[in-house]
């Protein structure tokens, strides 16, 4: 039995607790929150012990792993001290605040040997899973351009967000999401120019070009603008079809091919075997952490995404496109 500590009992590590009770072999042993009543209520809902701090909780209970659901400013020193203690980390995205530390703490995770996986769980989405095999099995032919949309309201359950300082605001935060499912779909950037309004919205509303080295050019809009609800959308364009995925519709994927035997994959939106990205995510990880294999997210990885979001964060301040070398 693989014993878990959880940092941060705020929306996500709620998640976290909630995915873990569905995973075979392991156990929610500690939840750490500096809001002491949180950290209380997560733990009693999974008979597990409530802390203050990640030291105490390490110190305790000695889990295997940690899980840290902290606000992006402080998943540095709590990956660093969770690796000095020989623990296994699962860290939330985005990895930092800032490509440096991303290194500097991948390189720790590695230098004390524990396996290290950021949740990047648009890898681990069903759907976002099919479109990159599509990609990758040339069903579209040779993609030419690739749209994406992550809007939705404001994260108003804490106010940690709307400091750009702590969360990076809208495309660090939420579009990094399709950055790297991009990245990890076509390979790295090699230009970006993104421009960011706020004036008079009740949240940010980014859009983002990119051209990949590879010749694909995306576009992203990234937004916490809407009222209410969620929808994301990816549209992918080849010489051979279309392919079109939008939370919005009944029946999320649509492809469309040139010539005959148009086949349509059916959505996995639609099986009942269907399951969160972030129990699949989750699964991964602990199965990483049993038989001692690189997890498919790595810090070095992350850090890469990080580096194309706060890119396109310095052209939204700039005005100026950012080129890769
Ligand atoms: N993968 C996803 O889909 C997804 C979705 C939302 C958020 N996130 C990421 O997850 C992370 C957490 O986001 P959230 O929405 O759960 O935030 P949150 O504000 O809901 O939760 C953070 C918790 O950390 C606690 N905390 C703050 N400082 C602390 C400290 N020093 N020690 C102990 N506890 C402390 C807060 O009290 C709060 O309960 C962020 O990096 C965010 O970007 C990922």
């Amino acid at each position: 039995m693989l014993k878990i500590g959880i940092i941060g009992a705020g929306m996500m590590g709620g998640t976290h607790a909630s995915t873990y009770a569905n995973i075979y072999g392991v156990e929610l042993v500690g939840v750490a929150d500096e809001r002491v009543e949180a950290a209380q209520r997560l733990a009693a809902e999974h008979e597990a012990r409530s802390y203050g701090s990640i030291e105490e909780l390490i110190q305790v209970e000695n889990p295997d792993i940690i899980d840290i659901c902290l606000p992006t400013d402080l998943h540095k020193a709590h990956v660093l001290y969770a690796a000095s203690c020989g623990k296994h980390v699962f860290c939330e995205k985005p990895i930092a605040m800032s490509v440096e530390d991303a290194l500097e703490m991948t390189e720790a995770c590695s230098a004390a040997g524990v396996t290290f996986m950021i949740g990047h769980a648009l890898r681990f989405s069903p759907d976002y899973q099919m479109a990159k095999e599509i990609v990758e099995e040339g069903k579209l032919g040779t993609i030419g351009t690739v749209r994406m949309i992550r809007e939705g309201a404001p994260p108003g359950w804490s106010a940690w967000f709307k400091d750009k300082s702590r969360s990076g605001g809208v495309i660090v935060d939420l579009g990094i999401h399709e950055l790297d499912w991009l990245r990890s779909t076509f390979g790295e950037p090699l230009r970006v120019y993104a421009k960011i309004a706020e004036e008079g919205l009740p949240g940010e509303h980014a859009f983002v070009s990119i051209r990949m080295k590879s010749g694909v050019i995306a576009h992203l809009t990234a937004s916490w603008a809407l009222p209410d609800g969620f929808r994301s959308f990816l549209e992918l364009a080849g010489t051979e079809g279309l392919m079109k995925l939008d939370s919005d519709d009944h029946k999320p994927i649509a492809v469309t091919r040139r010539g005959a035997g148009a086949e349509l994959p059916s959505s996995s939106w639609e099986s009942p075997l269907n399951r969160s990205p972030y129990e699949i995510e989750l699964r991964h990880f602990v199965d990483c952490v049993r038989t001692g294999t690189e997890p498919l997210v790595t810090g070095t990885d992350a850090a890469k995404s990080l580096e194309l979001a706060l890119a396109a964060l310095r052209s939204a301040q700039t005005g100026e496109v950012v080129t890769f070398e």
